[in-house]
């Protein structure tokens, strides 16, 4: 979940450590510091708080040296207080270290550690791994040259650990060099043409260089000046893969946007535009994709589909089931990452498997993937992260083509995982019984997306004045059914995440089941009551909600005809057909979330206790 950032140039390194820090402060934002190496001395500055207050304090009282580590924290051994900050230094003060992961094992070794008298300053498990490097480094011949005995150390001290991890080492005996090394948390070396920056994530890199090496689990890299060798833990060499990165500095940017979840709700039509690009068929009656790696006969003789992943993805995941069952009659299945990889579910021999992520980094849908892959299943990959470690280790997949996200809270992303799960219903749909008339008017409907959101986003105004009434309220339900009970959950989620208001989500039907013991004035339902076959059922709860005197707000389309008075306040969306309304019906949900948490005062970009991409289990 922490960012990191490491530099070896000819350029002050402090400045543009703390650049790429402030690119990745999604990852976690307790707290920030840098490590930078000059005139034999570690200068460390680090404090509590955001990197734009750590780049204030550096500002005020500079810091030299070409060669550097920083870090912004999201706290998992240890609170959140300065000792506890990265990086850390070893014992002696030679070694500096950053850390994304978690050293599972570190209370033994930081027992052996206290055996042989080192002491501790911090609660983390990253300072354990720092000394015992340090302890290593000195245990290794000193006629060796300086840079092989780190290299040494921190392959023999990570052959102890259990756990994962992106880490940068600085030696001040090797004042030259930097070691980093990955094992389940992403770490990419950007390979500039005087210069090497080693980070978490390419947002910290594409202001340097837009060539970059995906370092795989297992590998170190040893940067020297400006060259490198990658090894692995049984220090063989690999010759490195250089990549070019399509995003730019300006796709990262905030543009003139007050937050960057904003600027990303209102990119959607451009971004929903991507994602399809290139993905139809030239009759224009069913979808194409490039990346599956697998025939069409492979593809339809798959008796059953397994969507697993976690959070905003899930629901992508689950409207998906519902389309896939729909329109191509295939059994679905759709589950929690985190609770596939260890549910040991017995899977159908003829499932395809797929993962959906954005970052392609989270951790339970990487072990949920190889679980899988494991029992001999394909995996395949909806991801928007080019390069990401769930991209490279799936047997094929879809990129989402959005560009990078950088908000907390997922929108693009979201609406861009639910039009490729219409493509992919409308795929699979078209190789069974979909007629080509059908998935024509299929393919006519996925093509007017882009313009449907743009026409939904001029809601926008009416959304913060219904949401600035409502922030007050510190409970709401989110109702919905079919395919709108999944964005009904991603309401409920959007809510709390960046409003911190306690909201469910539940199937309308289902509140007479013990979630109307909530309703009162006090408990506003947010109800997606659209046009279709169950519109009398929906208003009925709405109805036994209006009955108990709990506040509601309705988001309906068109050419629906509400009951006067029912609703006290009404969002209306474009009429739509089934398969995209669930991207309609999501864009006022966003709205009201980020409308609600802008009127509470909350920092929607940075939600208390969130970081983007979970990469700890
Ligand atoms: C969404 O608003 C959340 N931040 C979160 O639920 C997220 O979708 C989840 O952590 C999965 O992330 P991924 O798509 O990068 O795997």
């Amino acid at each position: 979940m922490c960012g990191i950032v490491g530099y070896v140039g000819n350029l002050k390194a402090a400045p543009i450590i703390l650049d790429g820090l402030k690119r990745l402060e999604y990852r976690g934002y307790d707290s920030a510091g840098v490590a930078i190496m000059a005139d034999g001395e570690f200068n460390v500055a680090k404090q509590i708080g955001r990197v734009a207050g750590l780049q204030k304090t550096v500002a005020q009282k500079p810091i030299e040296g070409t060669r550097g580590i920083g870090h912004t924290r999201w706290a998992t051994h240890g609170g959140v207080t300065r000792e506890n900050s990265h990086p850390h230094l070893s014992n002696n003060g030679r070694i500096a270290i950053i850390h994304n992961g978690v050293i599972e094992n570190y209370a033994t070794i930081k027992k052996l550690l206290e055996s042989k008298d080192f002491t501790f300053v911090s609660e983390t498990d990253t300072e354990v791994l720092c000394n015992l490097i340090s302890y290593h480094f000195d245990k290794e011949p000193e006629t060796d040259e300086a840079g092989s005995r780190l290299l040494a150390s921190v392959r023999r001290s990570l052959m102890h650990v259990q756990g994962t991890y992106g880490i940068c080492v600085l030696s001040l005996d090797a004042p030259d060099e930097l070691i980093a090394a990955r094992q389940g948390s992403p770490l990419i070396l950007g390979v500039g043409p005087e210069e090497l920056v080693i980070a978490s994530d390419v947002a910290a890199l594409v202001s340097r260089t837009q060539n970059v090496v995906y370092l795989k689990d297992g590998e170190l890299v040893r940067i020297k000046g400006t060259t490198f060798q990658i090894s692995t833990m049984d220090e063989a060499g690999v010759s490195p893969v250089i990549d070019q990165v399509t995003w730019t500095v300006e796709d990262a940017d905030m543009g003139d946007y007050e937050h960057y979840m904003l600027k990303e709700i209102f990119e959607q039509p451009a971004a929903l535009e991507n994602a399809m690009r290139g993905r139809f068929s030239a009759d224009n009656s069913t979808a194409k994709f490039g990346g599956l790696n697998l025939t069409a006969n492979e593809l339809r003789g798959m008796g059953r589909f397994m969507f697993c992943a976690c959070g905003t993805a899930l629901h992508a995941g689950m409207v998906t089931e519902h389309l896939i069952e729909r329109f191509a009659r295939v059994p679905v299945e759709c589950d929690h990452a985190s609770e596939f990889r260890y549910r040991n579910t017995p899977l159908f021999t003829n499932t395809l498997f797929f993962v959906i992520s954005q970052s392609g980094e989270t951790i339970d849908t990487l072990a949920a993937m190889r679980e899988a892959q494991r029992k001999g299943f394909k995996v395949l990959a909806i991801n928007n992260v080019v390069g990401s470690s769930v991209a490279r280790e799936a047997d094929g997949g879809i990129y989402q083509h959005v560009g990078p996200e950088i908000g907390v809270a997922s929108t693009k992303a979201f609406t861009s995982q639910l039009l490729i799960g219409a493509m992919l219903a409308l795929y699979i749909g078209r190789m069974r019984d979909m007629s080509v008339r059908d998935g024509t008017e299929y393919v006519t409907a996925l093509k007017g997306v882009p313009d449907l959101v743009r026409e939904t986003l001029k809601t926008a105004d009416h959304i913060k004045g219904i949401a600035e009434r409502y922030s007050r309220f510190n409970d709401m339900l989110f109702l919905g059914r079919l395919e709108l009970f999944p964005i009904a959950l991603e309401g409920a989620l959007k809510l709390k995440e960046i409003s911190y208001i306690h909201a469910e989500a539940y199937p309308a039907a289902e509140i007479k089941h013990g979630p109307i013991a909530l309703i009162d004035p006090e408990c506003p339902s947010v109800f997606l009551v659209p046009q279709n076959e169950l519109f009398n059922k929906v208003i009925s709860s709405m109805q036994e909600i209006k009955a108990r005197g709990g506040p509601i707000i309705a988001i309906t389309t068109s050419d629906a005809e509400l009951p006067e008075g029912l609703a006290d306040e009404v969002i209306v969306i474009p009429a739509c057909h089934e398969a995209i309304l669930p991207i309609i019906a999501t864009i006022p949900m966003q709205l009201f979330s980020y409308y609600v948490a802008v009127t509470r005062g909350c920092d929607v970009d940075k939600p208390r206790n969130l970081a983007k991409s979970v990469t700890v289990e």
